[in-house]
């Protein structure tokens, strides 16, 4: 099928929708983006989403084309256009072009170049994965010191993704001074033998997930306690359960770190609790 896709203003079928080859997202990964999750028709933690593109864009001193509302209004109309049930609206937006290469930015009246598309997943919510857990490696992580700006450089992520599916894993957890930073999309989390669940704060280590916030604050919810530090993978391994989050895999349980069994190697209750509390509360408060 050929998508409906948004880029500058226009809404075009995928075929016929182009960006500039001099795009400053194209060739210095000048851009940051936001991925939203829908299910149901209706948007995730739009609000969250919008008000991270607003502080990612503002951190690199680079425009907004749009505003909240029409923003959400674009997302609505991709959601209905392409019939999407289930599945994820990107997002992203860059410095745009002058028409040449230049490592200096381009003068402020460029405009940026905003491009939505939409993917989808039917049945996203009840990914088999849940189930079953995911395996992840450890690998060093060598992304840049901003990793809070969403930014569109993501090649050291793709290839962690590709050393654990060499290793026959799903996912790599980056280390950093011999603690956990994140996965490669996600954000990563332990269950310790007391039921706290531990999660490394927010700096410019990592991205400041809006599912992370949503799960940290329906734990506290919960009265389960939540401890916001650096945690080793040798404290995974001994941890009850792990898990991880992200806007398109929600809460999902991990039952392996490095060929390591996560408790007894099977999804445990906390990640199995928070999931369920996670999607139940998101779908009442999707728009
Ligand atoms: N990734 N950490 C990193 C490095 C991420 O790329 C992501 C999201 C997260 C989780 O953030 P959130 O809960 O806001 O989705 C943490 C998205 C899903 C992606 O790149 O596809």
């Amino acid at each position: 099928m050929t998508r409906t896709v948004y880029v500058n203003g226009e809404y075009l079928p995928e075929t016929e929708a182009k960006v500039s080859i001099f795009d400053r997202g194209f060739l210095f990964a000048d851009g940051v983006y936001e991925v939203t999750s829908v299910l149901g028709g209706k948007l995730i933690d739009f609000d969250g989403h919008a008000a991270r593109l607003e502080r990612s864009l503002s951190e690199l001193g680079m425009g907004n084309p749009t505003d909240r509302d029409s923003l959400l209004e674009i997302h609505r109309q991709l959601v209905s256009r392409n019939d999407i049930t289930d599945g994820l609206i990107y997002l992203q937006i860059t410095r745009g072009s002058d028409g040449d290469r230049d490592f200096a930015f381009p003068a402020e009246d460029v405009a940026p170049t905003i491009v939505l598309f939409t993917q989808a997943k039917p049945g996203m919510a009840d990914s088999p994965a849940a189930r079953t857990g995911i395996k992840v490696i450890s690998i060093a992580d060598q992304r840049w010191g901003r990793r809070d700006i969403k930014t569109v450089q993501l090649l050291y992520p793709s290839m962690g993704k590709m050393m654990a599916k060499a290793a026959g894993c799903d996912d790599a957890w980056m280390v950093e001074d011999g603690a956990v930073t994140e996965g490669t999309s996600n954000n990563a989390y332990i269950v310790t033998q007391d039921g706290t669940i531990v999660t490394r704060q927010l700096s410019h280590d990592i991205l400041h997930g809006i599912t992370r916030a949503a799960v940290l604050r329906f734990a506290r919810e919960a009265q389960v306690k939540v401890e916001e530090r650096p945690f080793t993978i040798a404290e995974a391994q001994a941890a009850r359960e792990a898990f991880i989050t992200s806007a398109s895999a929600f809460v999902m349980p991990v039952v392996e770190v490095d060929g390591q069994p996560v408790g007894d190697g099977k999804v445990g209750p906390m990640a199995t609790r928070m999931r369920e509390i996670y999607l139940d509360e998101m779908r009442k408060a999707a728009v």
